[in-house]
């Protein structure tokens, strides 16, 4: 449990599961390197079996500003949560410092991340500040294996794009200084992410509360001693949280949904036409559904992405979202004869409904985040996130 409250300033919290190789030097260079009283550290702890609490706890007696926070194993996002609302809460922290144990992230880099915040300083400092390892000037361990890094660098990629965090090179680092105000804003208590995922879901949630994020470049480290908490649970969450931020509290995607509704029916009523016309079945069937696709590109340009500051021209729009059609319709297909080939005996509907899901979710992201893509607006180092 708690030992003490802390008393406002700024709060170092370190989630810890099995850190006990790692814990002391950490809060050892921590405390050296950050003395003025105003700082706290909070560990927080899942009752790891190594005994990491333990050491914290004695740690602890020579320096009152170093605080445990127990609990049973919930996962590294609940573990941040509780961390940062206690800091928040009853320790009154006016900026909090997120950061791993495992030597990954250097102590002395938060220096330069609560700079960014103008803590202490002038009031148009940033509200969270990231300590990257995807920007000019940063460096990552060559050391560290590079399947891991690989993995590390393409999540980041793919959760970038998906939850739409355009802009941010490290949108999973586990590095960061956050206002205290920005956090409340995001309602930081509600995040639900267990594992990598949580990152991503906190930032999305800052950034659509208007917090305005700032990165530094960080030297990141290999882990030295202990090994890696988050494993295949995390990286399945991982891949089905990302599309879900994308998509949630969007209007745009309702609409997106009813012009796409919109599209079924002008096939069909055109395709009904053509053949009253006289018009062969086999001609008519892509001429209905060349104009359904051209009729939802228009609905979609002047409806759904309207309040979007597209880029280019309506006609590499218009050919773009053609494309993306037929990419998606590619996709459909593959997924049904894939299918198909897999469970030969199950009902070719079912398959053909399963082949819609990923054709949808492709189609729609491709569109939103391609075709309709919002410009740039041109501001000079940090550009701030539409909203
Ligand atoms: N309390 C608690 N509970 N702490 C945990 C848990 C948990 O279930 N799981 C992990 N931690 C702690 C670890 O002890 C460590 O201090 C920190 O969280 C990061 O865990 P690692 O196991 O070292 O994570 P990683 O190196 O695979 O991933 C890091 O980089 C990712 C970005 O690529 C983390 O910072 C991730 O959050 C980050 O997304
Ligand atoms: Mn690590």
């Amino acid at each position: 449990m708690v030992q003490h409250a802390p008393t406002g300033g700024r709060c170092f919290v370190v989630p810890t599961y099995n850190e006990a190789p790692n814990v002391v030097r950490l809060l050892a260079r921590l405390t050296g390197l950050y003395p003025d009283p105003d700082t706290g550290f909070l560990i927080v702890d899942d009752e790891s079996p190594d005994g990491t609490g333990r050491l914290v706890r004695e740690f602890a007696v020579s320096d009152g500003r170093v605080r445990l926070l127990e609990g049973p194993r919930r996962g590294l996002g609940p573990a941040c949560v509780r961390g940062m609302v206690h800091a928040l809460d009853a320790g009154g922290a006016d900026t909090i410092v997120l950061m791993d144990a495992d030597g990954s992230h250097d102590p002395v880099d938060a220096e330069r991340l609560l700079a960014r915040l103008g803590a202490g300083g002038p009031a148009d400092g940033a509200d969270v500040a990231i300590g990257s390892r995807y920007v000019p000037g940063a460096a990552i361990d060559p050391r560290s294996r590079l399947g891991r890094r690989r993995l590390h660098r393409w999540g980041n990629r793919l959760a970038r794009w998906a939850a739409g965090l355009r802009g941010v090179h490290d949108c999973t680092s586990g590095f960061q200084a956050i206002r205290a105000d920005a956090l409340r804003a995001a309602k930081v208590e509600e995040v639900r992410s267990r594992g990598h995922a949580f990152r991503v879901e906190l930032l999305h949630r800052l950034v659509h509360a208007g917090a305005r994020v700032v990165e530094e470049p960080i030297r990141f480290h290999g882990r030295e001693r202990g090994r890696t908490k988050l494993g295949a649970g995390s990286i399945l969450e991982f891949s089905c949280r990302i599309w879900q931020l994308g998509l949630a509290g969007h209007r745009t995607v309702i609409r997106y949904g009813l012009v796409g509704l919109a599209g079924a029916v002008v096939n069909l009523a055109l395709f009904q036409a053509l053949l009253t016309l006289g018009l062969h079945k086999f001609l008519a069937s892509p001429i209905a559904t060349e104009l359904s696709i051209v009729s939802n590109f228009l609905l979609n340009d002047y409806w759904t992405f309207a309040h979007r500051n597209v880029a280019g021209s309506r006609r590499l729009r218009g050919l773009r979202y053609n494309f993306v059609a037929l990419a998606t319709l590619a996709l459909s297909y593959a997924t049904f004869v894939g299918l198909s080939l897999l469970f030969p005996r199950a009902s070719p509907v079912l398959l053909q409904a399963c082949g819609i899901a990923p054709a949808a979710l492709l189609n729609y992201f491709t569109n939103s985040r391609w075709t309709f893509r919002e410009t740039r607006r041109k501001t000079p180092a940090e550009p701030p996130f539409p909203a």
